[in-house]
């Protein structure tokens, strides 16, 4: 069977746990040669063993998304080992707290941002004359419902989750006629190393059958069904996609969920 990413190389940032981790060893299945990155070295080590054990070629580096010059240390790497960059998956993010307006610290705002905004920020800025030299390039940013509606995250985290959607249109549309492509994931409630305190609050509260339940699927998704989406994105399959911010999120922003409406 024909690998739907043979030949190509691939950055993933946040590749150690949940939506990064399965995208890793999904893309090493359709058979891309990986760069992947995290501040998490430990759980990069437990996926490239896994790669490692199903022959395939990966490359792992210890890196803060929000520090730019290991970003500058990454990209570097990973041209040196891989001479090209088809795809970069800017995944790493971190949630940061739920709290009232009038007790939001701006050190909490500006950690959110560094992470989720200046993180794929950072990487595009470094990637893209390479990419835009080749004529070739698929970018894809996790972003998240919480971006586009209000309900799924905390002040800091939806507005920056907002400006990563924002900044996929303005660079895509910068970079479209150079054929590199920029797109964003935006996903609904998975069950990742994120929403794991949430999860294990649900179970053992017995609330589990509640877990997902304002979604039109009823139910949360697994990191997988998320990586599926950034298959598509990332392969020549989506060739002529660009700037668009496609929600993985079983209905939940199709549908106004307003409790007692329903059937
Ligand atoms: N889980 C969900 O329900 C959900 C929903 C919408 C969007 N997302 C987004 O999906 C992406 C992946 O998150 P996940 O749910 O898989 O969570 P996760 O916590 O399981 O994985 C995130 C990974 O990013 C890494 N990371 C955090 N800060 C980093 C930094 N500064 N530099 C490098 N790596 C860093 C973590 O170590 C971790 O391995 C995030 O951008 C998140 O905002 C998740």
């Amino acid at each position: 069977m024909a690998h739907r990413l043979n030949g190509k190389n691939a950055i993933i940032t946040g590749a150690a746990n949940g939506i990064g981790r399965a995208s890793a060893l999904l893309f090493a299945s359709e058979g891309a040669n990986l760069v992947l990155a995290d501040v998490n070295e430990t759980g990069l080590l437990q996926v490239e063993k896994e790669i490692q054990s199903k022959g395939g070629k990966v490359i792992i580096r210890k890196t803060d998304v929000s520090s730019e010059e290991e970003i500058k240390a990454l990209i570097n790497l990973a041209l040196e080992k891989f001479i090209n960059i088809d795809i970069l998956i800017n995944n790493a993010g971190i949630s940061g707290g739920l709290y009232a307006l009038e007790d939001q610290e701006s050190e909490e705002w500006h950690k959110v941002y560094d992470v989720n905004v200046m993180g794929p920020v950072y990487a595009i800025k470094h990637i893209i004359a390479h990419m835009k030299s080749r004529r070739q390039g698929s970018i894809i940013n996790i972003a998240s419902v919480a971006g586009i509606m209000s309900g799924a995250g905390g002040n800091a985290y939806s507005a920056s989750k907002a400006a990563l959607i924002n900044f996929t249109k303005t660079s895509a549309c910068e970079v479209g006629a150079y054929n590199v492509r920029i797109n964003a994931i935006c996903p609904g409630l998975i069950e990742t190393g994120m929403t794991q305190p949430f999860f294990e609050w649900a179970r053992s509260s017995g609330k589990e059958n509640q877990l997902g339940k304002y979604c039109e699927l009823k139910r949360a998704a697994s990191p997988e069904e998320v990586a599926w989406a950034i298959l598509f994105l990332a392969s020549d399959e989506s060739s002529y996609m660009t700037g668009q911010a496609i929600p993985v999120d079983g209905g939940i922003t199709a549908s106004m969920s307003i409790p007692g409406r329903k059937i």
